[in-house]
């Protein structure tokens, strides 16, 4: 998949190369990653990115010209898909990184700017982004935060393809507990199901646990899971309606 941000910070992009999994599938060429900077695509002697705001007000707006000429150099491969990330934007969501990362030959992201950008830029845009109800100084780490989600999904990116088979179908539910070696560690002692070698009873065991702790942490994750057809847990007191 190619990648290209468009952004005045183009360097905060560079961490991700050298970066565990993800750093990986980029020297393995499974993603590429091209960066834009709008200030090379800007005229004139200073070259302005960023203008007062017409009717007044403080804070600068990100000039469209630049941004416009940035995302028009960038070769197209398609199918593509442009993202604007904004906080009025979408809030991000699994099911977005993986139609992503299985349709879209390529990506370009747009990153806003903290005092705001021409309204006219949206236009550029598929889809409006926002990584939830926070504000930041600009979109550089929701765009990080895509390109993460989205490479880790690409085939080959991660070790094993079952386990994120094994995410996809339980994409709704939030993870199980897990443990590791030692079996007691300062008296808190791994759960005896997982010691026994009984496959089916482990499995039971982290759905009820994914359930549970979905139920109590997240109630509007667990019934949008109940909604797609997950089974209650049976003692869930009240199992909201399903849609029509
Ligand atoms: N830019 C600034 N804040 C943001 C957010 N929450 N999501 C996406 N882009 C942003």
């Amino acid at each position: 998949m190619r990648l290209d941000v468009v952004s005045l910070f183009p360097e905060a992009f560079t961490p991700l190369l050298n970066l565990g999994v993800i750093g990986r599938a980029f020297a393995a060429g499974l993603a590429e990653l091209h960066l834009h900077n709008p200030r090379d695509h800007a005229v004139g002697r200073y070259r302005k990115v960023d203008d007062q705001p017409y009717g007044g007000g403080a804070g600068m707006v990100l000039k469209p010209e630049p941004v416009f000429a940035a995302v028009e150099a960038i070769p197209r491969l398609e199918p593509r898909r442009v993202l604007l990330m904004t906080p009025q934007g979408r809030p991000l969501q699994q099911v977005d990184l993986r139609r992503w990362a299985s349709s879209c030959a390529q990506l370009v992201l747009l990153c806003g700017h903290y005092e705001g950008f021409d309204e006219r830029i949206r236009a550029l845009a598929d889809e409006e982004v926002s990584i939830g109800d926070f504000v930041l100084t600009g979109g550089e780490l929701p765009a990080a935060i895509v390109i993460n989600g989205v490479v880790r999904l690409l085939p080959g990116t991660v070790g094993s393809a079952a386990s994120l088979e094994e995410e996809s179908h339980s994409a709704l539910l939030l993870e199980h507990p897990q443990y590791t070696r030692p079996a007691d560690f300062r008296g808190a002692a791994v759960p005896e199901v997982l010691r026994s070698g009984d496959h089916a009873a482990i499995a039971r065991w982290r759905l009820e646990q994914q359930r549970r702790r979905t139920r109590e942490r997240r109630p509007d994750l667990y019934d949008r899971w109940l909604r797609s057809g997950g089974q209650p847990a049976p003692e869930d007191p009240s199992p909201p309606a399903a849609d029509p």
